[in-house]
């Protein structure tokens, strides 16, 4: 396993914003990238990375959501969909790796019915809820090309973009 760099919108906006293909098949070189990615994502510390932000435009999420205190939990998702999702809509204060020590609340569908490929390539389908649900639809825009700070104001975001860069700034 190897860490990879995480790309942040300082410097790697066009490639944040590109949108990442659906993947073959989950074969073991996939498995080498995922667990890189999930070794990025436990080091970084976050819950959830995209392949994206890596620099790898290829549809593949991992995920730890336990608790401080719980086992670990990883969670692999290819090629994920969504099939349906509530109407009901849950406030959460989100962050991203890649727009590091910027947090604001965003609202998304509280319940969602994915599928997915795992780690082995088997095809799940379940419903997704409450933290899952967010995180799954925070990472799944990260494969259209979209940062959860698309979702607030152009006010808020381009402040959020210039803190970020400014911040890389100090030594
Ligand atoms: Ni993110």
């Amino acid at each position: 396993m190897a860490l990879r760099d995480i790309l942040t919108v300082a410097d790697h906006t066009a490639i944040l914003k590109q949108k990442s293909a659906p993947v073959d098949q989950v074969d073991d070189a996939l498995r080498v990238l995922m667990d890189d990615m999930l070794e990025t994502m436990y080091a970084a510390p976050g819950i959830g990375l995209a392949a994206i932000q890596i620099g790898v435009a290829q549809r593949v999420i991992v995920m730890d959501l336990a608790r401080e205190g719980e086992e670990p939990r990883p969670q692999y998702f290819v090629n994920p969909e969504i099939l349906e999702m509530s109407d009901e809509m849950f406030v959460y204060e989100e962050g991203c790796l890649s727009v590091p020590d910027i947090y604001d609340d965003v609202e998304r569908s509280s319940r969602v019915l994915i599928r997915y490929q795992n780690y082995q390539g088997e095809q799940v389908e379940e419903w997704a809820e409450e933290l899952y649900a967010i995180c799954i639809q925070h990472e799944m825009d990260h494969l259209e090309g979209i940062l959860f700070i698309d979702h607030l104001s152009r006010l808020k975001r381009e402040r959020a973009i210039a803190k970020v860069k400014k911040a890389r700034k100090v030594p």
